[in-house]
């Protein structure tokens, strides 16, 4: 007798939840990023349960297909199998990793700040077998991590890392570059949904700097310290020199770059004014671009959507799908 003659139902109407344990997913904060993952996660109603939306503020309008929290501990209380942090850099975001990490919960974050900062946090997971990944956290929808561990998997050794990591610093350069002045660029960035509300840490470097630990971590399985790699600020630049660069055929970017050498890794971000038919030059909008270089020679290089709403949460949506594939599901 064949399987099929022994069920009592064809084999296409098996409801999928009935094979498969729905993924219960904790939503940490419901931003530009989280609000697309939302989307996306629900049209994937048999894999996976919005269990609940940590948001700072609550709820005005009562949305009653979702438990929306403020407080950790309640989201927490609910079992989730798998955290998602679209978070700001704070306290609030270091503390549901370290909660999430703490209970065996999967990760999933877009989060470069606290997981740059905490590396501790990624090997403790590692050790434990839990899920902790961050495709969304360095260049957006560019798949610079996986890249790099795919390049490590086939033997490759990494050398050199170089390209224009924040999409926010090049949205606004490129407005500077036309004559907008500092204020309107930034706001222009906010409105777009690429800048946070605190633009600082885009502006001064920091946010490349963060990416640049991150990829170091990936390619030379080390931590630097993304405090201590040192980094150019875009308000070290004025208007004016901006648009007399672009005069005289050079176009400032924000270059961050990783080079191991016999005394070890360098890192920095540099606003490097450069030749405009240099491939990051031609990097505009919010894109980000990266060039890896190996010792055997081999040079690749990957371009795209560094920041927005649908790039970025199609990264963390493709880290949920690789958790589920890799059937970790309690
Ligand atoms: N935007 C991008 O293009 C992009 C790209 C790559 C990575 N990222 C990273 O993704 C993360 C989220 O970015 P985003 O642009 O989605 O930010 P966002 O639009 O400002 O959304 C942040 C969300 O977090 C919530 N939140 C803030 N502080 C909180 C707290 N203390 N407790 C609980 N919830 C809190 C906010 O709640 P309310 O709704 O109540 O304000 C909001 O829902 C950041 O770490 C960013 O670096 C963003």
């Amino acid at each position: 007798m064949s399987l099929v003659a022994a069920l009592d139902y064809p084999l296409d109407t098996v409801p999928t939840a009935a094979l498969t344990p729905r993924l219960r997913v904790v939503l940490l904060g419901c931003g530009t990023v989280n609000a697309g993952v939302l989307a996306g996660l629900e049209a994937m109603p048999a894999q996976v349960e919005i269990a609940a939306i940590v948001t700072r503020k609550p709820r005005r309008k009562p949305d009653d297909r979702y438990a929306w929290l403020t407080d950790l501990n309640a989201a927490f209380d609910t079992g989730p199998d798998l955290v998602i942090d679209a978070l700001p850099d704070c306290a609030a975001a270091e503390k549901a990793l370290a909660l999430a990490v703490e209970r065996g919960v999967h990760v999933i974050s877009a989060n470069k700040a606290v997981i740059a900062r905490r590396p501790d946090l990624e090997a403790r997971a590692r050790r434990a077998g839990t899920g902790f990944a961050y495709s969304a956290a360095v260049g957006g929808g560019v798949p610079v991590l996986e890249t790099v561990a795919r390049l490590k998997a086939s033997g490759e050794t990494i050398t050199r890392v170089r390209g224009v990591l924040n999409g926010t610093s090049n949205f606004v350069l490129g407005l500077l570059e036309n004559g907008v002045s500092f204020d309107k660029a930034i706001t222009a960035a906010q409105a777009a949904g690429f800048a946070e509300e605190d633009p600082s840490a885009d502006l001064d470097g920091l946010d490349a700097a963060f990416k640049l630990a991150l990829i170091a971590r990936a390619a030379f399985d080390i931590a630097p310290d993304p405090y201590g790699i040192p980094a150019d600020s875009l308000f070290d630049r004025s208007v004016g020199q901006i648009l007399g660069a672009r005069e005289n055929g050079l176009r400032y970017r924000q270059v961050a770059e990783l080079s191991a050498g016999a005394d070890g890794v360098l890192a920095s971000v540099r606003l490097q004014a450069l030749p405009e038919d240099h491939a990051l030059a031609r990097v505009e909008n919010e894109d980000n671009a990266i060039e890896i270089i190996c010792a055997s020679g081999t040079t690749l290089t990957l371009h795209g959507k560094g920041a927005g709403q649908a790039p970025t949460a199609g990264s963390v949506l493709s880290d949920v799908r690789a958790l589920l594939a890799k059937g970790s599901v309690r």
